[in-house]
């Protein structure tokens, strides 16, 4: 484990199991569909290739890279969108993907952009709900697991850009983002 890990909190072998869920009620949901399928990057990218290979429906990947943080710990309120879509999602059936919804202002911000851009439906999907730090009221059409309150890193998010590439989710010593 790596040394600035608290605790384990999803192996991941438990990872891929809610990940193999969120595959098929997707599939589910779009059967007989070609939805586009959007990357919020960077913290969903694990999920997203997880979860896009898990699924048996024909789905078209596009990728966005927005941003919510000022500096390492503090929300801005408003995402930047640092790199948007290449694709139009003008009448498709979007499903957004995302590692965690924290306050909630980056799935807002993105269902509000991709519904006022013209997608026939809008769905997001993501692996980690922390509703108690929510600002907004928006909560995913699809949840792997619910996290309380503690700082997690890997799997694709990060502390500082770090940690993304560990394959377990962790909670991070307080130390480190303390320092
Ligand atoms: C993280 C995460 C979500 C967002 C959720 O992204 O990937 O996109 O924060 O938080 P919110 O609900 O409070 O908006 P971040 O801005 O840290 O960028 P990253 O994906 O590059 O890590």
């Amino acid at each position: 484990m790596n040394e600035d890990i608290q605790r384990i909190l999803f192996t991941k072998e438990q990872i891929a199991e809610g990940v193999q869920a969120a595959a098929a009620w997707a599939d589910r949901l779009y059967e007989g569909k070609k939805p586009l399928a959007i990357s919020v990057l960077r913290g969903s990218v694990m999920f997203f290739c997880d979860l896009v290979r898990a699924m048996k429906t024909d789905v078209q990947l596009d990728f966005m890279m927005v941003s919510s943080y000022e500096n390492s710990t503090e929300r801005s309120g408003m995402p930047k969108i640092i790199m948007d879509l290449s694709t139009s999602v003008r009448d498709r059936d979007v499903l957004l993907v995302e590692d965690i919804v924290d306050s909630g202002y980056t799935l807002q911000r993105m269902r509000k952009l991709i519904t006022e851009r013209g997608a026939k439906s809008f769905t997001s999907v993501v692996l980690f709900d922390k509703p108690v730090r929510r600002q907004v009221d928006i909560k995913a059409d699809y949840s792997c697991f619910h996290v309380e309150d503690k700082f997690i890193v890997g799997y694709g998010l990060d502390y500082a850009q770090k940690y993304r590439n560990l394959p377990y989710v962790g909670v991070l010593k307080p130390e480190i983002y303390n320092e």
